[in-house]
């Protein structure tokens, strides 16, 4: 992971903007040759309000694997989220800015010995667990810790499955960890579950939550008197145009059915609901190539060469198994024919779209990439020499004189506000879009 330390200024709008407006004017400012993002916090404000709207009983820890980005973390934290982190460098991460190690859940249930000590002496004391193994090394290094068992339950689909790795099998599995754990002396507090990072398939989280309630049964009787943690995992979508709403309502009945005492603590650790729409990747077209086809010499295609590629911000098309929608920054009228968009390295996988269709582009032309914020940053190399892109953090007015006041953010983050004067952007945002639900989150936050 790449932790982002010089400090990343927050550009405020005062006055209708967009995304796509603030792009163009970065790039025709004609010094701009490298790709960057622009980061909306005013996304993740929304999102989180949304959360709490949809699912209040369910406390989101967020996965900081999902893009580790300090200044994503931070307005995270002030919002008044937990965190999920999978290793030493996050728990670090989180707590460098002030998170207290009772909001942390450390949920990698294959952890290495030296991370464990970590997290006891920093105070992060709930973590989970899947294999006989795993309990030996915290019996060894953390007899204190708070467990929570880490079952599989598959969605029938998803972008990236994840219980080929991890997740004990709840019926013939799970019961003999807990009575385990208890002969070991050890205290589990909870089950978790992943269903798969971009599930597809709903119901899936009632199965789990009912599997989950039959084993906190079992860790009852088996002596975890104190079992107390639900932990829903993550697998939310993240796009600008997906929805929690179906999600949320399956969630909520399978809560009031199966785990209807309040006592229960239920949490979630979603990555790319909070991260994706927030990071708009622009980068530029810098070569270009007509080819023709070997089969009919009348049909051409173009490979565009752009700035950024699958060993940078692109590698999600390999590992995250991202479909990537390109959008030329300027509409210039020519009719979209058939192309691929190709990275800078030289390494024939390095391509972003083997086949797509866009207007035709000229070297110095931007394209941009919606939705771009989910395990992308954190994994990017600057192989070939190719630089990872910056990224240039926006806010809107009404929204930043609340944020700089939330710890860990401060009034020193903020750039000095800039006054777009021109309504006739064309895809500006409403007046009214980022500021009215936020007092209401803001007071919540407040009182955490
Ligand atoms: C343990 C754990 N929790 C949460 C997440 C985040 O998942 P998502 O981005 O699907 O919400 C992951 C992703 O790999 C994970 O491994």
């Amino acid at each position: 992971m790449k932790v982002v330390e010089e400090e990343q200024l927050i550009t405020v709008m005062d006055g209708p903007w967009s995304t796509t407006d603030l792009i163009r004017e970065i790039v025709e400012s004609g010094t701009q040759e490298d790709p960057f993002y622009v980061m909306d916090l005013g996304e993740v404000v929304a999102r989180y309000h949304r959360w709490k709207e949809l699912m209040p009983r369910v406390e989101p820890f967020y996965a900081v694997k999902c893009n580790d980005d300090k200044l994503l973390v931070s307005t995270l934290a002030a919002l008044g989220t937990g965190f999920d982190c999978a290793s030493k460098a996050e728990i670090e991460l989180v707590t460098s800015i002030g998170v207290a190690p009772d909001r942390i859940i450390f949920a990698n249930p294959a952890k290495m010995a030296s991370h464990i000590r970590f997290a006891s002496a920093v105070g992060v004391d709930v973590m989970t667990f899947d294999s006989e193994t795993e309990l030996m090394k915290i019996k060894q290094y953390m007899p204190h810790a708070q467990l929570v068992i880490r079952i599989r339950c598959d969605a029938a689909s998803a972008q990236c499955p994840l219980g080929i790795k991890f997740g004990c099998d709840p019926v013939t599995e799970a019961p003999r960890l807990l009575k385990l754990a208890a002969v070991f002396g050890l205290d589990v507090i909870g089950v978790s579950f992943h269903v798969g990072s971009g599930a597809s398939e709903t119901d899936v989280y009632a199965r789990a939550i009912a599997l989950s309630r039959a084993l906190f049964l079992v860790g009852h009787n088996v002596g975890h008197k104190a079992m107390r943690i639900l932990d829903i995992g993550g697998g939310f979508p993240g796009g600008t145009h997906t929805s929690i709403q179906e999600v949320s309502a399956v969630i909520n009945s399978a809560l009031e059915e199966h785990f209807p005492d309040r006592s229960v603590r239920v949490i979630a650790e979603p990555g790319r609901y909070f991260a994706a729409a927030a990071y708009t990747l622009a980068a530029m077209v810098h070569a270009k190539r007509e080819v023709t086809s070997k089969e009919c010499a009348d049909e051409t295609h173009t490979m565009y060469f752009i700035n950024d590629g699958v060993y940078g911000s692109f590698n999600c098309v390999l590992y995250d198994h991202q479909h990537v929608v390109a959008e030329p920054l300027n509409d210039n009228g020519s009719v979209p024919a058939p192309c691929s968009v190709w990275g800078p390295t030289c390494d024939g996988l390095d391509c972003v779209l083997p086949a797509t269709r866009l207007p035709s582009l000229a070297i110095g032309d931007w394209l941009i990439f919606r939705d771009m914020g989910a395990y992308t940053l954190p994994v990017a190399s600057p192989f070939n020499g190719f630089p990872v892109p910056t990224v240039r953090p926006v806010v809107d007015a009404r929204l930043a004189c609340i944020l700089k006041e939330l710890r860990p953010l401060s009034a020193s983050q903020f750039a000095a506000g800039r006054v777009v004067e021109s309504p006739a952007l064309g895809t500006s945002r409403p007046a009214s879009r980022a500021a009215s639900p936020c007092r209401a989150v803001f007071v919540e936050c407040a009182l955490k």
